[in-house]
């Protein structure tokens, strides 16, 4: 993980643009307002070791997903979120994306706890916050839609960096 850059527009707009990644937008963002986001991004570099990062293969440079350690908008605290390019999925990109993401929040920054909110309707989300070892605290509307909010300790994380 790494952060975005300016010439990942290509990338960026791809996997932001794409309605199956961003499923709960619509209408999808367009592609200037995604060019914005991406000044953005840029712009508001990792700060204290959060912000939103570019998700590449080991060796590679292109961008094939983005994985979020960032103050969470619906609790007080840090959380974890991730979105991969379609043509990624099934690969357990995402799956290492959010554990290396885990381990950098409780093992580098040493954060207390971290935060995920879950669509009901996203099984592969909610497997991925399960395989964490995160527990589910309660159910909350987002967006309109049915989540459920998930947290870790650090006293759960396991230092394996492996979850469980
Ligand atoms: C959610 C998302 C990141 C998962 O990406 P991915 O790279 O396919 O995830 P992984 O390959 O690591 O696999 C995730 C797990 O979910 C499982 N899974 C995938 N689809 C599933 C389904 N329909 N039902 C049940 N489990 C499913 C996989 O088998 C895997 O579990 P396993 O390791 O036990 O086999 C990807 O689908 C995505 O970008 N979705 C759009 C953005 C999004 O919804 N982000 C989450 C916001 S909270």
């Amino acid at each position: 993980m790494r952060p975005w850059r300016l010439e990942d527009r290509e990338a960026f707009l791809a996997l932001f643009g794409d309605p199956r990644v961003i499923w709960w937008r619509d209408p999808p963002r367009t592609a200037q307002q995604l060019e914005e986001d991406l000044q953005r991004v840029v712009a508001e570099p990792i700060t204290d070791g959060l912000g939103r990062f570019a998700a590449v293969r080991q060796g590679e440079n292109r961008p094939i997903g983005n994985v979020v350690l960032q103050p969470a908008p619906f609790v007080e605290g840090v959380e974890v979120g991730y979105h991969f390019a379609h043509a990624e999925w099934g690969k357990g990109f995402a799956s290492e994306g959010a554990r290396a993401a885990m381990q950098h929040g409780f093992e580098s920054l040493g954060l207390e706890e971290i935060w995920a909110i879950v669509a009901l309707q996203n099984p592969a989300s909610l497997r991925i916050v399960e395989k964490l070892g995160m527990r589910a605290v309660r159910d909350m509307d987002r967006l309109g839609l049915p989540h459920r909010l998930f947290r870790m300790g650090a006293g759960e994380w396991n230092t394996d960096g492996n979850g469980r």
